[in-house]
Formats: structure tokens, C-alpha cells, sequence
């Protein structure tokens, strides 16, 4: 082989070598960014939440336990989905107000306040929980949650997980 076909040949082989470096690594980063979208969005999801308004806060009655329900619309990559839903207000004589989710801690139904009995109860497995969120009865063992809330300009205001 001549000197001149082997330094042809090199750089040959070295151009082939980059381009191969270059498709490679366009084709890697091609399919990384879904693949780590897929898998990472999700867990960043989960962490979303939003503030939601519930009106005048002297509007819940002292003593009781309410349903407050929201609906607002969620983007959930190209589409616009509404979400509906429903939380507990309880409101004691002195103002205090806690807020509990409505999703059993069983296997997330909606759970019903029934003032007759005093009980939030979930129609699914007919699991129980006292006016504090507290399981008494049924295949529930951990209490209701209790959402995060503040109270701005007199409006109660539910930061709620998206
Ligand atoms: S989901 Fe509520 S008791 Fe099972």
C-alpha cells in the first residue's frame, strides 16, 4: 500500500468514525429525552398542586361538617381535561377550620359525611371515620388527610394536588 492510499484510508476511517459518533449520539439523545420525559414527569406531576378559592369563609356554618366542590380545568400535555371534585369542610364554634380530603386512605372512594351517625362513611367497603378524619370501622387504618388551607381577604383558599 501506497502512502498516500494509507493516509487516504485513515481519513476515511476517521470520517466514518465521526459520523457514526455524531448519528449515534443524535439518536441517543432522540430517544433519552421521551424515554427520561416519560419516566421523570410523572414524579414531577405528583408533586404539582394549585390554591383553590371556596368562597366567603362565614358562609360555612359553625359546628358543621360541609362538601365543598371545585372544578377547574387541569392541561395535561395537549389536552385540557376538567377536574371535579369534593373536599370536607369542618367548621368548630370557635372558627377553627380543618379540611379533610374526601378520598378513602382504603382504596381512594369518595367518603359521605352522615351527620345521623357523626361519621364520614366510604360506600365502597363501608370503611368509618369520626368527625376528626379517624378510621373506627371497616378495612381503613390510617385517617383521613388533612389539606393545607388558608384563609385570604375572608375566603377559605384549599391548596389542592393536582
Ligand atoms: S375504599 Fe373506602 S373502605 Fe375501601
Amino acid at each position: 500500500m501506497s502512502k498516500d492510499n494509507h493516509k487516504e484510508t485513515l481519513h476515511s476511517e476517521r470520517r466514518a468514525f465521526i459520523k457514526t459518533t455524531v448519528l449515534g449520539g443524535g439518536a441517543a439523545i432522540l430517544t433519552g429525552i421521551p424515554l427520561v420525559s416519560y419516566f421523570i414527569a410523572p414524579a414531577l406531576k405528583k408533586a404539582t398542586g394549585k390554591w383553590v378559592d371556596f368562597g366567603a369563609v362565614e358562609d360555612l356554618s359553625p359546628g358543621s361538617i360541609e362538601m365543598l366542590t371545585y372544578e377547574f380545568m387541569v392541561k395535561d400535555g395537549w389536552l385540557v381535561l376538567p377536574q371535579r371534585g369534593f373536599v370536607w369542610a369542618k367548621s368548630n364554634t370557635d372558627h377553627n377550620i380543618k379540611v379533610f380530603s374526601s378520598t378513602c386512605t382504603h382504596l381512594a372512594c369518595n367518603v359521605i359525611w352522615q351527620e345521623e351517625t357523626n361519621h364520614f362513611l366510604c360506600p365502597c367497603h363501608s370503611g368509618r371515620f369520626d368527625s376528626n378524619g379517624k378510621p373506627v370501622a371497616g378495612p381503613p387504618t390510617k385517617p383521613l388527610a388533612t389539606l393545607e388551607h388558608k384563609i385570604e381577604e375572608d375566603n377559605l383558599l384549599v391548596y389542592l394536588t393536582l
